[in-house]
């Protein structure tokens, strides 16, 4: 188990924090949480406001099948794949991979790259159909912090239970006061979320013993 940023050459964007908090509300929270249209191709205000495919995931697809010394054929799983843009960046890299991807978006999956669409499954993080140690990698980049705090601690332990060993999360956090204030103006969907030291126990204590990151608007 260790803290890794396997996202440091994911470009690094200028968020709007202090508008987005001047216009949300329950009402857009409660769109964004469909996962629907609104959420991956409406307003910026509801989500990624347009989520396109545009090839930044290569060099991460790139970085994670090395640091994990992925075989050719390796086993690999995305929880919150969304449209896939991670997976079909695996496909292109490792054509014989066996790969599988799930998010709860029907949406994301009807409307994902047609390289993965047929691997992809409607699902949620914390019931995940597969059976015990299925894959060599199991990837969930900002995802499980969208579930409630016990069903969070329930995907990380499908996360551990699906996985042959290696894992890599990335959760919404904070360490200090100021990025925590940052992170509360910021946050739409996350219904989990606490300090860097807090979730390294929340680990702990549901048995997660894969790596880690932090997002930190
Ligand atoms: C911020 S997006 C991240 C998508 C992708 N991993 C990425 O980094 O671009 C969060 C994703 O989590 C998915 N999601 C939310 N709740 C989920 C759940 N309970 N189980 C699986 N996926 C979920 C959403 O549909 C969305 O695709």
């Amino acid at each position: 188990m260790a803290e890794i940023n396997l996202l440091d050459l994911y470009p690094k964007s200028k968020r709007p924090i202090d508008e987005r908090v001047r216009v949300i509300s329950a009402e857009t929270r409660a769109i964004a949480r469909q996962y629907g249209q609104e959420f991956f191709d409406g307003d910026r205000l509801y989500g990624y406001g347009g989520y396109k495919y545009d090839g930044r995931w290569v060099p991460i697809a790139k970085r994670i099948g090395d640091h994990y010394r992925l075989a050719k054929d390796a086993a690999i799983l995305d929880v919150g794949c969304a449209k896939g843009f991670l997976l079909h960046d695996f496909r292109n890299l490792m054509p014989k991979a066996k790969l599988a991807g799930l998010d709860i978006s029907e949406y994301a999956i009807q409307n994902a790259m047609e390289s993965v669409r047929g691997d992809l499954t409607v699902g949620t993080a914390s019931d995940l159909p597969y059976e015990d140690k299925s894959f060599d990698l199991v990837i969930s980049i900002n995802t499980i912090h969208n579930l409630p705090r016990e069903e969070c601690a329930q995907a990380l332990r499908e996360i551990s239970r699906v996985s042959r060993g290696a894992a890599f999360v990335t959760v919404d956090a904070w360490r200090t006061d100021e990025e925590k204030q940052r992170l509360l103006k910021w946050i739409l969907t996350a219904q989990t979320y606490m300090s860097t030291s807090d979730w390294e126990q929340f680990f702990e204590k549901a048995g997660y013993r894969g790596d880690y990151f932090w997002f930190i608007p």
